[in-house]
């Protein structure tokens, strides 16, 4: 794959040229939407912005600072993204995911994605976390996928399984890390994630599509990374913020009174404002700690 005239090698490469030995990771971390905060807990760091990596596209979005943290975390060799990249920002699908294939082939056997998400699901609520245990990818089933193009054999197969892509064994370690750190038992969810290419957040229909497909968060990224680490036999864990809940139900209809116009029962909806960026900053700012407590952990028992 070339990104920005360069290839996973080169920006390999580049690192290597500077990295110390010791610092060589065998887990990443991508940092979701004010969640960045984690890369300031390693210690003995090397960082990278990320305009300076041959191949790596530059990160647009506000919240998402933009630099690759080497470091040490309860006790791992840890490489952090600090803000990651999105479709919605005009990079190829498949550039989004450039930097897993680089922490391929520096060492890295075990990914943890972050990100925050609209809740879908009724029953969560705003602040919780969730384990994913399998996405639903809209922008891929229409075509839209990371791995498009000529494949890699040396990553990993043409058509790669995605059947196992969040291990349950992972999942549970997380379940029991929260547990070491006292995390609130009912903070703890686990469900399908729901990849859309955004920027728009959903209407309210299709919001109500994504819940009666089975989705139980909704966010822009993670997927693309998912697929690509999974593809080159990463083990993946993925954990949603729930930073908002996403309307699924409309307010009156101006013909709702018409026999023509069927309203679906929506009497269990939430009737929520439309989520915004800061609303989502401002959650995943307050429970940015407990998850770089969590995470800590989640390193120290892989
Ligand atoms: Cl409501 N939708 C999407 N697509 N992404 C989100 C979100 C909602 N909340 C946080 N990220």
């Amino acid at each position: 794959m070339v990104s920005n005239g360069a290839t996973v090698q080169d920006a390999v490469q580049f690192i290597l040229s500077t990295l110390p030995v010791h610092a060589t990771p065998k887990v990443g971390v991508v940092c979701g939407s004010g969640l960045g905060g984690l890369g300031a807990q390693l210690t003995d760091t090397t960082t990278y912005d990320y305009h300076t990596i041959p191949g790596f596209p530059v990160s647009t979005v506000s919240g998402h600072a933009g630099k690759l943290v080497f470091g040490e975390y309860g006790g791992q060799r840890v490489v952090c993204m600090v803000g990651r990249f999105h479709y919605y920002e005009g990079h190829e699908v498949a550039h989004t995911a450039f930097p897993i294939r680089v922490m391929k082939l520096l060492g890295v056997e075990t990914l943890l994605v972050t990100n925050a998400a609209g809740g879908l699901n009724p029953k969560w609520r705003v602040g919780d976390f969730a384990l994913v245990y399998d996405h639903m990818a809209l922008p891929s089933l229409a075509g839209l996928n990371a791995l498009r193009g000529k494949n890699e054999a040396d990553f990993g197969p043409r058509f790669p399984g995605m059947t196992n892509a969040y291990p349950v064994e992972l999942r549970r370690l997380a379940v029991d890390a929260a547990a070491d750190i006292g995390l609130p038992r009912e903070w703890l969810r686990e469900g399908i994630y729901c990849y859309v290419g955004g920027p728009s957040y959903e209407t309210p229909a299709e919001a109500r599509a994504l819940r009666v497909l089975g989705g139980d968060i909704v966010g822009m990224s993670t997927v693309p990374e998912v697929v690509v680490a999974n593809h080159c036999g990463m083990r993946v864990l993925a954990i949603s913020l729930v930073t908002n809940r996403v309307r699924t139900s409309h307010g009156e209809l101006a013909l709702a009174a018409s026999e023509e116009i069927t309203v679906a029962d929506t009497s269990a909806d939430v009737h929520v404002d439309a989520p915004t960026h800061e609303e989502v900053l401002a959650t995943a700012e307050a429970r940015a700690k407990e998850l770089e407590r969590w995470v800590k952990r989640i390193m120290e028992k892989l």
